[in-house]
């Protein structure tokens, strides 16, 4: 057996939740858990790449790394929205180079190839005389994708589960939000120096940091009306909001009820009232990672800008504390101290949903 054999079995899904350890110290500093992971958890699971109103027009896209992969998302001339590896069937240089803009034709800057905005390889240069060369079959690689309201989804896996089971039941739940009319305001992007699954952990805790962690959080959060909800692939976290009493920046700025989304294996929907933002975790190596807040306002007329900005603030408030946990957390998952820890039944079972995911995808065999 491997030496990641050996460390996937220390992981026993079976258990339940009072009997359940947490993953094993090793897997989140052990970089061949790192690269199974992109191979059986991020290439096969639905990833946000970007937002609806980015690539609204013929010829808008975008481009970032999914799985560690190259991708762009495109709108054809034809309005259907598609998917590619951003890799040239030439000599394998990234078609498009600019993370978002307008294109009227994908040509390559390496040697000039051009495909069209549908993926079909157009113009080949100084290419004749080349023989058993059949242009149609050079087209980009696509990739499936697909979109709820704001957000567009990618999927690398050939045959994906359809993304609204994906998400299922987020998105019925989240319909009275209206959400398909909320504006995107800003994107704030954190790197930390931890294992992505740290982050993750510490997300679905189900509140049980905050009192400690979060004092500002913690006064208007009913700590003790806090509720963890486990479905497939998703938790939700929800707790009424109480207004502060000590800190009215804060009751100002946060209303209704707190539902705190989580979908695997890295994303989640944070809702107040007429508010929302969607974290993004990427994992950068084994013991780096970089988050990414999107934040979105029902509401973003010029009285009310001050009181978004507060917000956003708010935000960054709780995710600065979040930040230095996290990294102390994945100082000490490396010690020789560590093995693995223990869940509290009450607050701890989105983390040992995650866990349970996470470990059936990598314990699978290739097809
Ligand atoms: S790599 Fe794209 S044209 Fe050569
Ligand atoms: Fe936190």
């Amino acid at each position: 057996m491997s030496s990641t054999d050996d460390r996937l079995a220390q992981f026993d899904a079976s258990l339940p939740l009072a009997e359940a350890f947490t993953l094993p110290g090793s897997w989140y500093t052990d970089p061949a858990i790192a690269a199974l992971e992109q191979d059986r958890v991020f290439a096969r699971s639905w990833q946000l790449i970007a937002r609806t109103d980015q690539v609204a027009r013929p010829g808008e896209f975008v481009t970032a790394e999914v799985a560690g992969e190259p991708i762009l998302v495109i709108r054809g001339k034809d309005g259907v929205l598609r998917a590619f590896f951003n890799v040239c069937r030439h000599h394998a240089a990234a078609v498009l180079t600019e993370p978002a803009g307008c294109a009227e034709r994908l040509r390559c800057p390496y040697h000039g190839w051009t495909y069209a905005l549908d993926g079909t390889l157009k113009a080949t240069p100084e290419f004749d005389g080349v023989r058993h060369f059949d242009r149609s079959q050079h087209g980009l690689v696509p990739v499936q994708v697909a979109t709820w309201d704001p957000f567009v989804f990618v999927n690398l896996a050939a045959d994906p589960p359809p993304l609204m089971a994906h998400l299922a039941p987020m998105v019925e739940q989240l319909r009275p939000r209206a959400i398909e009319g909320m504006h995107f305001v800003e994107r704030r992007e954190y790197e930390l120096a931890c294992n992505w699954k740290v982050f993750v952990d510490n997300y679905l805790d189900g509140g049980y940091h905050i009192p400690f962690l979060h004092e500002s959080l913690d006064q208007v959060l009913a700590f003790k009306e806090y509720t963890i909800e486990n479905f497939e692939r998703v938790c939700l976290q929800s707790s009424p909001i109480a207004p502060s009493k000590v800190d009215p920046t804060i009751s100002a700025v946060r209303k209704g009820q707190a539902l705190y989304y989580w979908v695997y294996p890295n994303f989640m929907v944070n809702s107040y009232e007429g508010y929302l933002d969607t974290n993004l975790v990427v994992p950068l190596g084994i013991d780096r990672m970089k988050v990414i807040f999107d934040f979105y306002f029902t509401d973003v007329s010029e009285e009310l800008r001050a009181l978004n900005q507060q917000s956003m603030d708010v935000g960054q408030r709780i995710q600065d504390e979040d930040h230095a946990i996290c990294e102390s957390v994945q100082r000490g998952l490396r010690s020789r101290a560590y093995q693995a820890g223990r869940l509290s039944v009450r607050r701890e079972a989105g983390e040992n949903l995650f866990h349970r995911l996470l470990a059936g995808d990598l314990g699978q065999r290739e097809p």
